[in-house]
């Protein structure tokens, strides 16, 4: 699994960068700060899922790096955001200043819308996928990420109406800000293996998505209590600092390692109806016992 992962990030870091201009421009500091965030060095799960589904599904991964590298610009945009002030106000990501502490409000504002434009750009103008193909993947990352996705949920997450995300509602705001942009990425992936399978394949990547995601945040959740600032890379106790209601703070710790279990064994029963599993399966394993 060690192995495939390391090729599949192989890609991903190859081209990352390629989509920003190199000469020195008036508006250097935007791009500079978008920069920094992306190479701050992340776990890069999003493109890896691209890729790894696209291969599952039949396809050629290299044809899909565009896609990887849009997922990959989308999530990082996601947490610029996350981190300003006016939101989960931390000041460590990825083991560096965050991009707000590093460049100023403005700028890691800016980085971020940036960033969170770049995959339109990067997949429109993808000569690996068919025009319908990149449609296809626009259409649906932009659904995934809008008000009723990643947005939505940031939005009930960060501005709880009356202080807290009620108890009923922890696991559908995970869908939205979490979930969504993993299915994304897997829905993306097999989009872009372009398979006569596609439909049925759409249906199971995103049903192993939505579970791999409720496992990933509630994970996260955790790793806020358990972990500390070094290995995680970012502040833990952040969501207790900010009166966060978290599936933790909500259930226990012993509950949310038990959800985050059952959903992982979700996400892997979606996973056990492809063929060619083993990568993703072992991969989904991994994330369930993952330190950072
Ligand atoms: C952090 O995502 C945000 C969540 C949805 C929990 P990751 O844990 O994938 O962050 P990076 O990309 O490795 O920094
Ligand atoms: C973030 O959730 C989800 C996003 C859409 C960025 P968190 O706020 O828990 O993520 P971290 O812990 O800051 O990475
Ligand atoms: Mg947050
Ligand atoms: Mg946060
Ligand atoms: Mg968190």
């Amino acid at each position: 699994m060690n192995d495939k992962f390391e090729e599949y990030l192989k890609k991903v870091e190859k081209g990352l960068y390629d989509i920003f201009p190199s000469e020195m421009l008036p508006q250097g500091e935007v791009i500079k700060a978008a920069e920094y965030s992306l190479s701050a060095g992340g776990k890069r799960i999003r493109p890896v899922l691209v890729l790894a589904f696209c291969e599952m599904c039949g396809g050629d991964p290299d044809n899909a790096l565009d896609v990887a590298h849009a997922l990959e610009y989308m999530h990082t945009y996601s947490l610029i955001h996350d981190d300003l002030p006016c939101m989960d106000n931390d000041d460590i990501r990825r083991g560096k200043p965050s991009c707000h502490k590093a460049f100023g409000e403005a700028t890691a504002l800016l980085a971020g819308d940036a960033l969170a434009i770049l995959p339109f750009e990067a997949i429109a103008r993808s000569r690996t996928i068919s025009a319908e193909t990149a449609v296809k993947c626009i259409g649906r990352l932009a659904r995934c990420c809008g008000t009723l996705g990643m947005i939505g949920g940031q939005q009930i997450d960060t501005c709880p109406e009356n202080g807290r995300v009620p108890d009923g509602l922890i696991t559908s705001v995970y869908r939205m800000k979490t979930s969504d942009l993993i299915e994304a990425a897997c829905v993306c992936g097999v989009f872009c293996a372009e398979s006569a399978d596609e439909t049925v394949f759409v249906q199971r990547a995103a049903e192993y998505a939505e579970n791999l995601g409720l496992a990933f945040q509630i994970i996260d959740d955790i790793l806020d209590v358990t972990s500390t600032d070094e290995v995680l890379g970012k502040p833990v106790g952040s969501d207790i600092e900010q009166h966060k209601n978290t599936y933790v703070s909500a259930y226990g710790l012993e509950a949310a390692e038990k959800a985050a279990a059952d959903y992982t064994g979700k996400a892997l029963a979606a996973l056990g109806t492809f063929e060619n599993n083993e990568f993703l399966t072992e991969l989904t394993k991994s994330l369930l016992v993952r330190k950072k």
